[in-house]
């Protein structure tokens, strides 16, 4: 059974306010794309990588795979106006005798073994999607301008990270449609009909999108 990943790095990343895209912001001394590259590089559970690029940087998304040694890429394609959209363009360079295709966030540069693990192994026990999640800390409301209209039950809500993991099939179908108007993956997979279970995810698997979050992920590396 062969275990593609598509990650997903081709984001403006404006809020950063850098003169270059989210996954080339400087961490740690290198491209932020290099450490979920490395980590998918060093998983025993994934066969090989698409990495999904900002326009004008494949070539360079390339180069930082060449200087880690990820020898697990395949390619780098040109991402599209949504991260959908992205996740669209490279699954098309996933072979179809992919058997499942492991989705991932350059901008959570944290990715730990033991989540892959968690949201690849329910996929052998008939469900289409997996997905980390975590609590929710605050209270979630639902406004219209600036006025409250619901407060929701906290306890039947979770956050939900990446990497998710689907079967290729179901993943394929879900983005053979419209995609723009969602957040992520999974969610095209219910609208399908398709089964997604929840996992367990971990706080490491922030997702960097100001300079705050870029700098409490490096001190984290340290
Ligand atoms: O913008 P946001 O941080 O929510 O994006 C989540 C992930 O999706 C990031 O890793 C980003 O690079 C990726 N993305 C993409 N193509 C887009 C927009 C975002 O691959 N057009």
């Amino acid at each position: 059974m062969s275990v593609w990943a598509v990650l997903a790095a081709a984001g403006r990343g404006e809020r950063l306010g850098s003169d270059r895209p989210k996954a080339f912001a400087r961490l740690g001394g290198r491209p932020l794309l290099a450490e979920s590259l490395e980590r998918l590089e060093e998983s025993g559970w994934i066969d090989a990588i698409v990495i999904a690029a900002p326009p004008d940087w494949e070539e360079p998304s390339i180069l930082v795979a060449e200087e880690i040694a990820a020898t697990k890429v395949s390619s780098a394609v040109t991402g599209g106006d949504s991260r959908s959209e992205s996740v669209r363009l490279a699954l098309a360079e996933v072979p179809e005798d992919a058997a499942v295709v492991l989705v991932h966030d350059a901008a959570r540069p944290l990715l730990p073994e033991e989540v892959i693990e968690r949201v690849l192994a329910p996929l052998s026990d008939g469900w289409d999607g997996v997905v980390p999640t975590v609590p929710l800390a605050d209270t979630v409301k639902r406004v219209e301008g600036d006025r409250v209209v619901e407060t929701l039950a906290r306890d039947d809500l979770v956050a939900v990270q990446t990497p998710q993991a689907f079967l290729a099939d179901a993943l394929r179908r879900a983005v053979a449609g419209d995609v723009s108007a969602a957040t992520d993956c999974a969610s095209l997979v219910e609208s399908q009909g398709g089964r997604v279970k929840v996992v367990e995810g971990d706080s490491r698997l922030l997702k960097v999108t100001d300079a705050d979050d870029l700098a409490l992920v490096e001190s984290w590396l340290a």
